[in-house]
């Protein structure tokens, strides 16, 4: 397994641009299973999330090409397995997401049941609820959602939790749904709003978008010719770089990005001393050699501040001014990064879903691992601060979500390698 090693105490500084978003990436790419026409798919990130997507997507008979760029053709007229094996399920819980669109448009659909994952129990209770009262026929048996329907029927979804993959399930599937379907309690994130465009510039009729509640009136089919549709900037991806420069008192711009999807990120790194300043598509942030002050940190569904900046911002109170009080709200057991930065030095004490984080003046390089995308990242970003060397073990979780991450840094500054296996 590749590891990468990172030899702190440079500020970062440059600019950089940030890659097309993960998390609308991969159902949007779900969507393209509803298009009777081709679709291409423009600003894909360079990630394993992506391969596996396509090798899903593939082993169903969909055909994909992708050039240089990062476009991606989508091409569904030859599909002929509505499955999603066990072996991509368990690597990628996403995969989840072609429920909804095999179900709507082909009537059947069997679906390995993710199953726990390092962060929590992540059940899709809410999603097969909410299938079955659009009318769907759903068995859970041998690991598998086998779910079937002759035509799913618009209905009233009140979800009991902000769920984001389960609302982009429920919208998928009620695009091509007999009626109305109003789903309330809906997820507001930034890439459920860029799916439902995406489904809009097929032909769906969705209302309600950046709100909780989203009106979806059923049509008889999807797809337009020659549609070319661009995946929103990452506005996890942004936020990351942004504490990587915040931590290590540097100053950088990132360009290519959505300022508006960062609200709460921002206010935070504004509260921990960084000037911050905003363009159309792009933000700089200069801390003027500053140590960073700590910060406290609630984690909720979109607009607030989000569970995948967390770990990051626990990197950065790990070093900062102050104690820090970082509460996880969304996840039950998000906090695996924290015993790898005690073990740098840092001085953090977890009562239950709150991390208490005494800012240290230094911590020290180890070697460690993380058992998600986003602890991991937290790990390098410790790292970019810390004395001397750290060893970031089972980069595959950063390979999952990071475009380039080591380049990326590399190129402001930081002293960081791949080591290949
Ligand atoms: N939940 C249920 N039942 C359900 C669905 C969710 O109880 O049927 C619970 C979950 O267990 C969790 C909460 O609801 O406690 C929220 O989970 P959600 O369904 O919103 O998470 P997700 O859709 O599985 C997406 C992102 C995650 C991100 C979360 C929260 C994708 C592909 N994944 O996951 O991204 O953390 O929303 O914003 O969009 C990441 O990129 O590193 C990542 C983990």
């Amino acid at each position: 397994m590749d590891k990468l090693i990172i030899t702190g105490g440079t500020q970062l500084s440059g600019e950089l641009r940030i890659a097309g978003a993960k998390n609308a990436a991969l159902p949007i790419l779900a969507a393209a299973l509803l298009s009777e026409e081709p679709v291409t798919i423009g600003n894909i990130p360079h990630l394993h999330d992506i391969t596996t997507t396509m090798q899903l997507l593939g082993q169903m008979g969909v055909r994909l090409t992708i050039d240089e760029k990062m476009n991606i053709e989508v091409d569904c007229c030859e599909i002929n397995k509505f499955e999603a094996p066990y072996e991509l399920v368990k690597t990628m819980r996403a995969s989840i997401l072609v429920l909804g669109p095999l179900l709507a448009r082909y009537g059947q659909a069997c679906v390995s049941l993710p199953g726990g994952c390092a962060i929590g129990t992540r059940p899709v209770d809410i999603h097969l609820d909410a299938l079955l009262k659009m009318g769907a026929e759903i068995k859970v048996e041998g690991g598998y959602i086998h779910a079937k329907a002759s035509r799913l029927k618009g209905c009233k979804l009140v979800l009991e939790k902000v769920t984001v993959t389960g609302t982009e399930n429920l919208l998928m599937a009620a695009v091509l749904a007999e009626g109305t379907t109003i789903i309330e309690n809906a997820a507001k994130e930034p890439e459920v709003s860029d799916l439902a465009h995406f489904l809009n510039a097929m032909g769906a009729k969705i209302t309600g978008i950046d709100t909780g509640v989203l009106v979806i009136e059923g049509v008889e089919k999807l797809g337009k010719k020659d549609l070319y549709y661009k995946i929103l900037p990452d506005r996890i991806e942004t936020g990351t770089y942004l504490v990587a420069a915040a931590i290590t008192r540097g100053k950088i711009k990132v360009k290519d990005v959505r300022p508006a999807t960062l609200d709460a990120v921002l206010d935070k790194l504004t509260e921990a001393g960084a000037e911050i300043t905003i363009g159309e598509d792009w933000i700089e942030l200069d801390m003027h050699g500053r140590r960073p002050k700590a910060v406290n940190i609630r984690t909720a569904p979109y607009p607030a501040f989000p569970t995948d900046m967390q770990a990051q911002f626990t990197a950065m109170n790990a070093v900062a001014d102050g104690v820090g009080v970082i509460t996880e709200t969304v996840f039950e057991n998000r906090f695996m990064h924290v015993q790898e930065m005690q073990r740098m030095g840092a001085n953090i004490q977890l009562e239950s879903n709150t991390a208490i984080c005494t800012g240290q003046k230094k911590l020290t390089g180890a070697p460690v691992m993380a058992t998600d995308l986003r602890a991991s990242a937290s790990l390098v970003l410790a790292g970019l601060v810390a004395e001397g060397d750290t060893l970031v073990d089972r980069i595959y979780h950063i390979d999952r979500g990071y475009d380039h991450i080591e380049e990326k840094l590399a190129q402001m500054g930081a002293t960081i390698r791949r080591i290949p296996r």
